[in-house]
């Protein structure tokens, strides 16, 4: 499932023979096309094409950069496998919002080194936000020095030529940038679904949220151009696309900075207009940006989904301006009522840290009360996770883990109760699932998604996928329904 841009690469044109080109994309097209060369070689010499895996172990962003890896590896003629075991590059796409991302990415790399002792092909690389953070390298260098290429955030663009110069080299290809003011266009990307897929707006943050480590690893914030994205989209929905996300860590400032201002509502304007595309989400809206026009254009429109995904993080106005959030818990509350009032049918979902510094029991109270208030649809609840070079990782009054844990299981067992009973409210409706996938146990069930991101198990097969159909919601059980097809 390519998109258009990789097969128009006339590799057979590209002479390998001659110095690289210095302008992005042509460079690495001309070092795909080396690649390729190197493929046929492999071959000859193993009787077979060379396999790759690549693992994603981030958020979606993370998992669209995944695409592109993969897009890059399939167009040098890679075949692309879904486990590690036999494959002779894997790449690990990185994740460290939280330290158990990292340490998840260690354990893998223990199992990787067992891997490598059986095919001795195995190269292993990492890439991703955790590679942006200058200790990890250090401890990467020291005692994981089997890994065959770094690369971080940044220069991702540049993967066929790291991995050119990875493939016949010994020892480790490091190559992190620290930050980058380049938007590069026209690589190949290889999708994981056929009819549905992520679509960046924006890269990087100017947040600072005080807790967090993505401004620092994604670097500043920086708007594709509209034309890019809906020729993006375009493409998309040409090659089968019927639902898109836009991207981006705070999609609500979108386009401030571009030479011709846009704003995040226009672009969704432009969007709609998309023939064949059927529906539009997006990922994350800050709360302090979210505009009138935003809420006007959702409901006004007939293909954005009936989901808003508004991080709160705390209830408590003091941990807020502690945690750099720039609004109040009662600004958060009038927002989220004005939400529902405009878009009565609207699931709103959040991300809940507890734990931050300093939270005392009465804060706890205040975020109990605005998850009571709201009736979140889903919420993430997270253990607050010190992240070094973040300002709170400074601040006094950390919090022993044992009365964390305790509060975070109150506020689970709340936004659980809460979420329930938001699912359970369109029992015995008719409503429109975009069918995703055939069960996994049982291959006469498929798994549909309603345009709020409710989850429906129905009996179909798998010539329902990516079609869209109507639904009726039987019997709801906790965060999903059975129904079955009208
Ligand atoms: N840009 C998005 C969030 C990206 S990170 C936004 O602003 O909404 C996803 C979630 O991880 C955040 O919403 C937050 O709840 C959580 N998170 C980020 N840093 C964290 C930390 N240090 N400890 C615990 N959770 C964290
Ligand atoms: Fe992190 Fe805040 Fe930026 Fe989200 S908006 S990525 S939480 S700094
Ligand atoms: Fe995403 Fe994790 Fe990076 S949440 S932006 S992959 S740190």
């Amino acid at each position: 499932m390519e998109e258009n841009i990789s097969n128009e690469i006339d590799f057979d044109k590209i002479d390998i023979k001659s110095e690289p080109p210095t302008e992005e994309p042509f460079r690495q097209y001309f070092y795909m096309a080396k690649c390729r060369e190197w493929v046929k070689d492999f071959k000859q010499r193993n009787g077979r094409l060379p396999k790759s895996f690549v693992l994603n172990m981030g958020c979606q962003m993370n998992a669209r950069d995944s695409e592109k890896l993969t897009g890059i590896l399939s167009n040098i003629g890679y075949e692309i496998t879904d486990g590690e075991d036999e494959a002779d590059f894997v790449i690990l796409n990185t994740c460290t919002v939280r330290d158990n991302a990292n340490q998840k990415v260690y354990g893998r790399l223990g199992e990787l080194n067992g891997c490598r002792r059986r095919n001795p092909h195995m190269k292993i690389a990492l890439c991703g936000c955790m590679m942006q953070e200058p200790s990890v390298i250090e401890r990467l260098k020291k005692s994981y020095s089997f890994v065959n290429l770094i690369f971080g955030t940044h220069n991702i663009f540049k993967f066929a030529e790291l991995l050119y110069m990875t493939l016949d080299a010994k020892g480790m290809v490091i190559d992190i940038w620290e930050d980058t003011d380049k938007i590069v266009e026209e690589l190949p990307v290889e999708r994981k679904y056929s009819f549905k897929s992520g679509v960046n707006i924006m890269f990087g943050c100017n947040n600072f949220c005080s807790y967090c480590i993505v401004p620092y690893v994604r670097g500043r914030e920086r708007s594709r151009k509209p034309e890019d994205i809906l020729r993006e989209v375009r493409r998309l929905v040409d090659d089968g696309v019927v639902e898109i996300m836009l991207l981006g860590q705070n999609v609500n400032s979108y386009g401030k900075t571009l030479e011709q201002p846009i704003s995040f509502a226009e672009l969704l304007r432009e969007a709609e207009k998309v023939e064949g595309l059927k529906r539009i989400r997006f990922m994350t809206s800050h709360p302090k940006d979210l505009s009138d026009d935003l809420i006007k254009v959702m409901k006004e429109s007939k293909k954005i989904c009936r989901h808003l995904h508004l991080p709160l993080q705390s209830g408590s106005t003091r941990i807020l301006n502690q945690m750099n959030r720039r609004y109040s818990k009662e600004q958060y509350l009038e927002l989220a009522g004005r939400i529902r009032r405009e878009i009565p049918d609207i699931a709103i979902t959040t991300d809940i840290i507890v734990g931050f510094p300093g939270e005392t029991k009465e804060d706890l109270e205040e975020t109990l009360d605005v998850v009571k208030k709201v009736k979140f649809d889903n919420a993430f609840t997270f253990i607050y996770s010190k992240r070094t070079g973040t300002p709170a990782a400074a601040m006094e009054d950390q919090i022993p883990e044992e009365e964390v844990k305790e509060r975070f299981d109150r506020l689970l067992k709340l936004v659980q109760e809460t979420a329930r009973g938001q699912v359970a409210k369109y029992q015995g409706s008719v409503m429109e699932a975009l069918i995703e996938e055939v069960n996994a146990n049982d291959d006469t069930m498929v798994t549909g998604r309603l345009s709020n991101n409710t989850l429906v198990h129905l009996p179909g097969n798998a010539s329902m996928v990516g079609k869209v159909v109507q639904v009726s919601l039987d019997e709801c059980h906790g965060f999903y329904y059975m129904g079955h097809p009208i």
